[in-house]
C-alpha cells in the first residue's frame, strides 16, 4: 500500500488561543495514529480503537467548540457547524473505504482531512478566536 504521509503541526496553525491549539494538536496526534496503523498495516481491531476514538475525540470537540463560540456570539457560526458536520460525514465515508478495502483511496482522504484541517483552523477557528479577543 502507498504510504500516507502524517500531519505536521506548524506554528502557524495556532489561532492564539492555547486551549483551543492544545486540542488541534491532539486532533491532529490522533489522526497521526490512524495514519501510522494504516502505514503498519495494524490489525483491524487496532485500526478501529484508533478510528474510533478520533471519530469520539472530533464529535466531542465539536460540540464543545459550537456550544464555546455561540455563547460569545461568534459569526459564521451556521457555516462553521456545516464545516464540522461535512468533517464527521468524510468520517463516515472513509470508514466505507476501510471496510471495502479501497486502499487506493486512503492517501487521497488523508490529504482531505489534513487540507480541512488546516483549512478550517485558520478561517473558521481563527476568525472565532478573533472575535472573543474584541469581545
Ligand atoms: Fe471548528
Amino acid at each position: 500500500m502507498e504510504k500516507i504521509e502524517a500531519i505536521e503541526w506548524k506554528e502557524e496553525y495556532s489561532i492564539g488561543t492555547p486551549y483551543i491549539d492544545a486540542k488541534h494538536k491532539k486532533f491532529i496526534n490522533t489522526i497521526n495514529m490512524l495514519v501510522d496503523a494504516l502505514n503498519n498495516e495494524e490489525s483491524h481491531e487496532s485500526f478501529f480503537s484508533i478510528y474510533h476514538r478520533l471519530a469520539f475525540y472530533a464529535e466531542n470537540h465539536f460540540v464543545e467548540e459550537e456550544r464555546f463560540f455561540a455563547q460569545n456570539n461568534c459569526p459564521n457560526l451556521e457555516e462553521h457547524r456545516k464545516s464540522h458536520i461535512n468533517f464527521v460525514q468524510s468520517l463516515i465515508k472513509f470508514q466505507k473505504q476501510y471496510e471495502e478495502k479501497r486502499e487506493e483511496m486512503f492517501p487521497e482522504f488523508f490529504q482531505y482531512l489534513k487540507n480541512w484541517l488546516i483549512n478550517h483552523i485558520q478561517s473558521y477557528d481563527r476568525c472565532a478566536a478573533e472575535h472573543l479577543k474584541h469581545s
